[in-house]
């Protein structure tokens, strides 16, 4: 399945964004939150009912304690966010002075994220936040920079403003040389558009010389309850928003596999972790799919 990585350069709507998606999800779906900024979920949507003691800081814990810590961390500190277990969580951090704790982790979440889609049939959304550089690169620890590595597709969240654009164009051309330089190359990074101001896609992907690859249409109703301030829409999943959000996630899909098609990149592209590592992760990863698997309820049955 898909790994999306969502960002921003300046709050835009990543976090609504990669909810929508998650819900909307016809498959068995996953959204990490990894803001470096930390999460919003955790008092918004979740409106403060899972406590600091459930979310990714947690995970940096673990991964220092080895990668079957980690898997079962991974898999325990998820929340179900529908009945099935279909669709679930990994709130953030409850305070941005955690992130550097994450730095070392980031790797081997990346590719616990990798397994979960590829062997677990998840489509996994990320939230990386908002992006921080350093000397016109991402910055170490501001930015869960091997998240965006090993991504299928990098999205870049902009608004339909002039302002929302002004400000990321500056991170376009960091974004492209990390991602050639360390990711999946240049061709995963894409716009996703969210229709709040009156740029249009073409011009959108003029100014900022990437492919506007999905868009969500700006519906403050949905959108206050995805943050936990407004009440449940009559019928959420008939929502412009989700229903935009679905669609997307079909176009992402879609290009992601047209990508590794073409072999523009291996399709099993190589974990920014060392190699002997990398080689042993995959069955103590499996006990991720594992836990995920139980009581679990197949929407196809
Ligand atoms: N598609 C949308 N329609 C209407 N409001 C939106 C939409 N997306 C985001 N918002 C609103 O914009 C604000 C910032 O959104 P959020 O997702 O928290 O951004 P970020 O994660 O980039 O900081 C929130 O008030 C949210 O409700
Ligand atoms: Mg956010």
């Amino acid at each position: 399945m898909t790994v999306i990585a969502l960002v921003s350069a300046k709050s835009s709507g990543v976090t609504t964004s990669a909810l929508a998606m998650t819900l909307s999800s016809a498959r068995p779906s996953l959204l990490a939150e990894c803001d470096p900024a930390g999460g919003t979920l955790r008092a918004g949507f979740f409106q403060a009912q899972i406590t600091a003691g459930t979310g990714l800081y947690h995970l940096a814990v673990a991964e220092r304690a080895g990668e079957d810590a980690l898997a079962q961390a991974f898999a325990d500190h998820l929340v179900r966010i529908d009945v099935s277990g279909n669709r679930q969580v990994l709130p953030g951090l409850t305070d941005p002075a955690q992130a550097p704790a994450l730095e070392r982790s980031w790797p081997a979440l990346a590719q616990v994220m990798r397994v979960l889609s590829d062997e677990g049939g998840y489509d996994v959304i990320i939230d990386a936040g908002r992006l921080a550089l350093e000397s016109g690169r991402l910055h170490s620890s501001l930015t869960p920079a091997p998240l965006l590595h090993g991504a299928d597709l990098v999205l870049l969240v902009v608004r339909a403003t002039d302002q929302s654009l002004a400000l990321a164009r500056h991170m376009t051309e960091p974004l492209r040389n990390e991602l050639t330089d360390r990711g999946t190359g240049p061709g995963a990074l894409g716009v996703l558009l969210i229709e709040d101001g009156p740029r249009r896609a073409h011009e959108v992907a003029d100014a900022l010389r990437l492919p506007v690859m999905a868009a969500l249409p700006w519906e403050p109703d949905t959108a206050a309850y995805l943050a936990g301030t407004g009440s449940a829409p009559r019928k959420l999943n008939k929502s412009a928003l989700l229903g935009a959000a679905r669609t997307a996630l079909g176009h992402l899909q879609a290009a992601a596999s047209r990508r590794a098609l073409h072999k523009q990149y291996p399709p099993t592209p190589t974990p920014p972790v060392p190699a002997a590592s990398s080689a042993q992760a995959a069955p103590q990863v499996a006990g991720v799919l594992q836990r995920l698997g139980q009581g679990r309820v197949d929407p196809h049955v």
